[in-house]
């Protein structure tokens, strides 16, 4: 039987980096196969040009046995591949229905959509793989799972019998993981193949029939689950070992370094979406914030950063009353503050790394003497941080936007850290990054917390909020709905509570 999907010697170069270098993959027919590999390993690359969206540099792909050059991703759709991204690309306010045929209408005659035609044709594909959902929904009234459940019937409804599926368990809780599996393996059973890309090993060890490992833009290994352990692929991905966010003694202090009582903000529908909040974290303290994307996190840190205006409640952060502040007083008091969205908040795209990494902090030293920018200084602690948090870029002058995103993380983390912040805010902030920066970032929080910085920890990874945080609050409806302690919690327990499922 031909291969599914046969790549070879597939390279792509971007400016700088080699995201591809003469990477070759073979995948079965009716198989689940795992791209597997860190951060920046290559792997979204190479799924966005098997499905059309850029072209490759160099190499051949074969589908079902007949070679194939993609111009786009219809060319794709019509070979019978389907791809469902890393970030979901759903329309909040539509239905489920019109999300699904947006762009695939089907119409009777003059052009008119045959909207019941539609439905039956989604309902008979949901059906015939196990996936339910309800067409009349409401995409945002939707739970990320089925979001997602509905990102993989809109490549169902338009014929794919080879799905692509880019890091789908990363924005689900255990519990949707199962459920996600269970979909695959009766996609799998109905005649489907998969490609799906993880780095959580034990995940890609229960679901995956192959595992193609990439590394630096190269094919290192193709391998069976029976034949590795999680540390044989930790192996393969990284050349070691893979870090564990895990802190050993507790530094926790009495004094307390921020302290919100009250906070209640609402929306524009007038919705409490952060309600009657009140917490402490200590100095030497990492509170970690558990909770599904959505509950109220990102409101509740622009309350505390001062972006955002909550409606009622105090924060203090060591013992002063902030809540009238600007931001960038709040800033220069000593919070520091690592964003979850790094393009719209953390950078200027345009400028330089030395200014980026100067932004914020422009009005103290090292970065400013007296009154006057010190153009030195800035780009001497910029080289400072590019050492120390490895931010690869050929120097300090490049923009912002020519590098990558892991490393444009690692400069406004070293940005952030180096700044020495009493409390940093830290929401994902090992989000894209490779794992030796995230061994950074873990241990410059770590040795921080040792000083006694206190930490407000916004994570999705359950492991990094598990093995960092002191003590974790689930949010859930913009409410605090529990206090856990990291040492006997579990990620299938967290997931529970984050789910509402405990409440
Ligand atoms: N459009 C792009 N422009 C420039 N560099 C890119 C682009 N897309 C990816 N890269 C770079 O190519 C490398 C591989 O990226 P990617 O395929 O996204 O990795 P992965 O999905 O394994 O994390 C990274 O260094 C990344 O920064
Ligand atoms: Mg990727």
């Amino acid at each position: 039987m031909a291969l599914a999907i046969e790549l070879k010697g597939i390279t792509k170069r971007f400016p700088g980096v080699v995201a591809n270098d003469d990477v070759n993959l073979a995948v079965e027919q009716g198989e689940i196969h795992a791209i597997c590999g860190e951060n920046g390993a290559g792997k979204s690359t190479l799924m966005k040009i098997l499905y059309g969206m850029q072209a490759a540099d160099e190499g051949t792909m074969s589908v079902n046995g007949t070679e194939v050059k993609f111009t786009s991703p219809a060319d794709a759709i019509a070979a019978g591949i389907g791809m469902v991204h890393q970030h979901f690309m759903l329309a909040g306010n539509l239905s489920v229905l019109e999300n699904v045929i947006l762009g695939a209408e089907p119409t009777v005659g003059g052009g008119i959509i045959d909207r019941a035609d539609a439905k039956r044709h989604l309902t008979e594909v949901g059906a015939a793989y196990g996936l339910e959902i309800d067409p009349d929904e409401f995409v945002e009234e939707l739970e990320v799972g089925e979001r997602q459940r509905v990102e993989i019937i809109k490549v169902l409804y338009r014929g794919a019998k080879i799905l692509i599926l880019d890091e789908p368990t990363a924005v689900l809780v255990p519990q949707e993981v199962d459920e996600l599996f269970r979909n695959m393996r009766e996609l799998k059973a109905d005649g489907a193949t998969i490609l799906f890309i993880d780095h959580k090993l034990e995940e890609v060890l229960e679901i995956a029939d192959t595992i193609t490992v990439l590394r630096q833009g190269r094919t290192v290994a193709s391998v069976k689950p029976a034949d590795v352990s999680t540390g044989d692929l930790a192996e393969l991905m990284v050349g070691s070992e893979l870090p564990t966010p895990e802190t050993t003694e507790s530094t926790v202090t009495d004094d307390v370094a921020l302290s919100i009582t009250g906070l209640t903000v609402r929306d524009a529908d007038d919705r409490a979406v952060v309600d009657d909040v009140s917490l402490r974290i200590r100095r030497g303290e990492v509170v970690g914030i558990a909770g599904v994307e959505g509950n109220g996190q990102t409101e509740l840190v622009e309350a505390i950063i001062g972006t955002g205006r909550p409606e009622t409640g105090s924060i203090e952060l060591m013992g002063n009353d902030i809540s009238q502040q600007s931001v960038r007083h709040r800033r220069s008091n000593g919070i520091g503050y690592i964003p979850q969205d790094r393009h719209e908040e953390g950078l200027l795209l345009e400028s330089p790394l030395w200014a980026n990494a100067a932004l914020g902090h422009q009005m103290k030293p090292p970065y400013a003497q007296g009154i006057w920018f010190n153009r030195q200084g800035a780009q001497s602690t910029t080289e400072h941080i590019r050492e120390r948090f490895d931010v690869r870029t050929p120097d300090i002058h490049v923009a912002a936007l020519a590098l990558s995103g892991g490393n444009q993380q690692k400069l406004i983390v070293g940005r952030e850290m180096t700044a020495e912040p009493d409390v940093l805010i830290a929401s994902h902030p090992t989000r894209g990054i490779d794992v030796g920066a995230q061994a950074a970032v873990w241990d410059h929080i770590r040795g921080a917390r040792a000083e006694g910085m206190a930490t407000l920890l916004i994570s999705a990874d359950l492991d990094e909020l598990i093995g960092l945080s002191d003590t974790i609050l689930v949010m859930y409806k913009g409410r605090l709905v529990a206090e856990l302690d990291p040492a006997s919690i579990t990620p299938r327990d967290l997931g529970s509570y984050m789910t509402g499922a405990e409440v």
